[in-house]
């Protein structure tokens, strides 16, 4: 692909093999383009790893954690299940929405939860809303642990955040989609690791071994999920589409 950018004409070209097309740069279908390498060369530069929630390290695209503050101060769940701990910052962040809402609570899931990032989590104000589970997700005692705090929950969210193989992704997406509860979320999250295969760092295996495939998949299977990207609660812009790192990653338990 080649783009190039003429702020005097004020278009953006693209081509790609024998065709090209010129478009306007200042439009929706110029923001999705650019974006698109915005993702590309910033997933090279490590630009998600640059940011912290409260004090803890946080490994989410800033765009993809307002959306979501979005759809959980709409849906204000009981529980929110995620798999994937890291340095926790995730897990403070979503415990300080529970905080500011009132309610929920959060189960953080890792296949090992390193003793520092463990003893920050446990030290943090926010730590009575936050339960940990060291195991791997798909584990059948990690998974009664999981369903053990949940009880009679009303409203269960989840989020895939660990291993991001499609094998893995897939046994996620049957092992937690009977926790959601009608009308919430399975979150799966880095499908845009489909857009990265040819980029420095990434492998030419993630065009097909990557969540959103596994995402696409379990729908075909599962008709009480649909994808669904969550409205935008307010939008003045023009655009139509969000620049994410969750790729076709918003399952809604619709029955
Ligand atoms: C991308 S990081 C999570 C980032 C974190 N959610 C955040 O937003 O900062 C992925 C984590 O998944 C964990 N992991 C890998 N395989 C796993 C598995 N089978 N079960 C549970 N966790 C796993 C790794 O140990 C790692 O800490």
């Amino acid at each position: 692909v080649k783009l190039t950018v003429d702020t005097d004409a004020q278009t953006l070209c693209l081509v790609e093999g024998d065709t090209s097309r010129t478009i306007a740069l200042y439009s929706p279908q110029a923001f999705e383009l650019l974006a698109q390498q915005w993702l590309r060369v910033g997933w090279s530069q490590k630009y998600s790893y640059r940011f912290t929630w409260l004090g803890r390290p946080i490994v989410q695209l800033p765009e993809d954690l307002l959306r979501i503050q979005e759809v959980i101060q709409q849906l204000k769940p009981d529980v929110i299940v995620e798999t994937g701990i890291a340095h926790g910052g995730s897990l403070i962040f979503y415990a300080s929405l529970c905080h500011a809402l009132g309610n929920g609570h959060v189960v953080g899931i890792d296949i090992s939860i390193r003793p520092a990032n463990r003893a920050a989590i446990e030290a943090h104000p926010l730590h009575d809303y936050i339960t940990l589970v060291e195991g791997s997700s798909t584990d059948t005692l990690v998974l009664d642990t999981v369903r053990a705090v949940i009880g009679d929950a009303a409203k269960v969210i989840v989020i895939l955040d660990s291993n991001h193989s499609y094998a893995h992704v897939a046994a996620e997406l049957r092992a937690y989609a009977p926790l959601i509860t009608l009308g919430s979320y399975l979150v799966v999250q880095d499908g845009v690791m489909a857009l990265l295969a040819d980029v420095p760092g990434g492998q030419p295996d993630w065009t097909d071994n990557n969540p959103a495939a596994a995402a696409r998949d379990f729908l075909s299977e599962h008709a009480e999920f649909v994808q669904s990207r969550p409205p935008h609660p307010f939008d003045e812009s023009r655009l139509e589409r969000d620049a994410t790192y969750w790729t076709d990653g918003w399952l809604r338990r619709r029955a």
